[in-house]
């Protein structure tokens, strides 16, 4: 079976089991915030079409010394990307022939970006039983053979954070070993005590730090992210960027949606009661989940080894979850639900209900 690489876009999951696809679903297979983008963005919106006959400012200027002022970098450390998606694409062709380590199971683009640029890539796995954390004892002998290393923090699909001083030892590590640290923070801003570790760039040269703007601010469709690095990283990334990558309206989002501090704390706080709520459901009905601090979770029925039915169960019942066939070491054995609106997040209860009397 060709699975889909991605959540979103549920037809193509559809297509692959060979089932029709529902008229009502509810889509649990994307990552975005369920309070969908900002006020602050749709209220301008209808301005932002008066731009669209000129092209973009192709260094995104406005937008890139916004994020170095937030970030206390200069606007030359950072770089706008189509998505945090291009981002990794153009740290790939960076890494050009290298050897990568990736900390698996985590998001697939890593790996596709690097074999398309003739990288040797290696993993190093965590699992369940080890909270899905790294071991650093590992970690230190897998580093002596690589020249980069990718890690998603918080992880994409487990939820899982690494702490401030836990990212520290591994950053030190990387550069004792000459290894290039691409910290991932795609989904950073849904952590309530999130601690920046930006300022580090001065200090270690070898970190590459990652973000995307579509998660937060539920602009998929849009695409826009940043990478922050010293000088020199970013001047090399940019010189395999395309002109006019970022559209003008991406980049007028992201100028209106960085300026929302109301809108992240809001959902930080929408995002920690769901889970509680969610958290303490799956603890009474007996179904295993990864410790998430963030708007995401694994999921699996602790009954059952297997979670294809479950799966199959939930697809006919309009609920999709984000298959898992293929994060390298999960293989279908958990599923990956994003946290939605309370009403969304009551019928997967319900369904999970009907679930635990059809297994009984
Ligand atoms: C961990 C991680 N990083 C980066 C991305 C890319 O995000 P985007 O290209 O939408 O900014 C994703 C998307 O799912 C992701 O999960």
């Amino acid at each position: 079976m060709k699975w889909p690489s991605h959540g979103s876009n549920p037809q193509y999951l559809f297509e692959a089991m060979g089932l029709p696809l529902p008229k009502r679903y509810i889509d649990f297979s994307a990552n975005i915030n369920p309070l969908g983008p900002p006020e602050s963005l749709t209220k301008q919106w209808n301005e932002f079409i008066h731009k669209i006959n000129v092209y973009p400012d192709p260094y995104s200027t406005r937008l890139k010394e916004n994020i170095a002022e937030k970030e206390n970098l200069l606007s030359t450390q950072v770089l706008i990307g189509n998505g945090g998606a291009e981002i990794i694409t153009l740290i790939a062709r960076m890494l050009t022939g290298k050897r990568v380590l990736i900390i698996q199971p985590t998001f697939s683009e890593y790996e596709k970006a690097c074999k398309a640029n003739g990288c040797e890539v290696r993993y190093l796995q965590v699992n369940h039983q080890q909270d899905w954390m790294v071991d650093l004892e590992l970690l230190k002998e897998e580093l002596r053979t690589a020249d980069a290393m990718f890690l998603c923090n918080p992880n994409n699909p487990t939820g899982v954070v690494y702490s401030k001083s836990q990212i520290i030892d591994i950053l030190k590590l990387c550069d004792k070993n000459d290894c290039q640290l691409i910290l991932d923070e795609a989904f950073y801003d849904f952590l309530v005590d999130y601690k920046s570790i930006t300022s580090l760039i001065k200090q270690y040269s070898n970190l590459i730090i990652l973000r995307s703007m579509t998660k937060m601010f539920s602009i998929p469709g849009l695409r826009l992210g940043y990478v922050m690095a010293t000088e020199s990283v970013v001047e090399q990334i940019t010189t395999y960027q395309s002109h006019w990558s970022v559209n003008t309206i991406a980049m007028l989002a992201g100028e209106a949606c960085l300026e929302d501090e109301a809108f992240i704390i809001n959902t930080q706080n929408y995002i920690q009661r769901e889970r509680k709520r969610l958290f303490s459901f799956f603890e009474k009905e007996n179904f295993i989940v990864s410790p998430s601090q963030v708007n995401f979770y694994l999921l699996r029925d602790a009954k059952t080894e297997d979670s294809f039915q479950l799966f199959t169960f939930l697809l006919q019942k309009g609920i999709i979850p984000r298959h898992t066939f293929n994060f390298p070491g999960l293989e279908g054995s958990w599923l990956r639900f994003a946290i939605k609106s309370t009403e969304e997040n009551d019928q997967l209860m319900e369904v999970l209900q009907e679930w635990r009397i059809h297994l009984d």
